[in-house]
């Protein structure tokens, strides 16, 4: 049985996965999601000489074709402290630039022997494709407007050690939500541990479907983020839009921007969080980005590396399994 809160900081059991990739948070059950939260939390509180290396020996490919800093440099640091040798590929250095193919250039990193490579592309689909054609594992890092699942991963391990829970709360999602892979991500991921999420964006930015996925749809911010005990904030995603879904900066963070006085209408302990990178006075004030009371962004970031750890090691390599 996987506990929802361990009471204590023994060690629990490293997470076992169903496949040898992490592509989606979608269909994945709440078992396999519980066990990497537990065993993440406990890497966000052993000392970092106390994590086992055993993945000496073990090639990790960090393949970024979109531009990244924490995602990239969590991996990076998850893999090292595993004991993997980690090599970072950006597509700016990459031979991608002078025409190579997807697939070429996948082929090119798979005779380089990896165990796992961690993707991130502007196409949604492309790590899953990846997946299909290499002979190792595949972890997506955030794929279009598709998924970014050990974002959500660690959006819930956030919530759960500054809420001791995620069953029941009242969670507002408020932003760019249709270009979001963050926000699907995290949809799939707090209904599948019992939250109540709500999704708020101007109409222009809120696709249509949502509420198939047992969300509740607002379109402004006063009424949705009424009484909610989380609020997470997104970043208007400029480069997936055509160029007339939003209004100026200033006309948005006056109608979805979150100041002081509209957080007074959530929850009294609510709060704060983003996934970075954030824009200070479109999406969030700055003075509410900096408050260390409500605002769980730096904690974010910590517990990525601890969610990235627990990831990796959970894997059952691909080329292990064929072996
Ligand atoms: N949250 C997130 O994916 O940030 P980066 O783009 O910096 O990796």
């Amino acid at each position: 049985m996987v506990s929802i809160n361990p009471i204590n900081n023994t060690a629990p059991p490293i997470a076992n996965l169903s496949s040898p990739h992490l592509i989606a948070i979608e269909g994945m059950s709440k078992i396999e999601i519980l066990s990497l939260l537990n065993r993440a939390n406990y890497f966000a509180d052993i000392e970092i000489s106390k994590i086992k290396k055993n993945l000496c020996g073990y090639l990790i490919l960090n393949v970024f074709f979109e531009n990244s800093t924490r995602t990239r440099v969590s991996f990076e640091l998850a893999g090292r402290r595993l004991g993997a040798e980690v090599i970072n590929i950006s597509v700016d250095k990459s031979s991608i630039k002078k025409g190579e193919s997807l697939l070429d250039t996948a082929n090119t990193l798979s005779a380089m022997k990896p165990n796992l490579i961690i993707v991130r592309h502007p196409e949604s689909g492309a790590p899953k494709l990846f997946s299909e054609y290499l002979n190792c594992s595949i972890v997506n890092a955030g794929d279009g407007r598709h998924e970014h699942p050990t974002q959500a991963l660690l959006d819930a391990l956030t919530i759960r050690r500054r809420l001791g829970r995620i069953e029941g709360l009242e969670i507002a999602i408020c932003g760019d939500i249709a270009n979001s892979r963050v926000a699907r991500s995290n949809i799939h991921l707090l209904n599948t541990l019992g939250a109540k999420v709500r999704c708020i964006a101007p109409p222009t930015l809120m696709p249509s479907g949502l509420k198939n996925l047992g969300v509740q749809c607002f379109d402004n911010l006063i009424d949705g983020i009424k009484g909610a005990n989380v609020v997470m904030l997104l970043r208007l995603q400029n480069e997936r839009m055509s160029g007339s879904e939003t209004p100026s900066k200033s006309e948005y963070f006056h109608y979805y921007g979150l100041n002081n006085e509209k957080l007074k209408l959530a929850n009294p302990n609510a709060v704060i969080m983003h996934p970075g990178p954030m824009n200070r006075g479109v999406e969030i004030a700055s003075s509410l980005a900096d408050d260390e009371e409500k605002s769980l962004i730096k904690m974010q970031v910590e517990i990525g590396v601890a969610i990235r750890i627990a990831t990796i090691e959970a894997l059952n390599f691909k080329n292990n399994l064929n072996e």
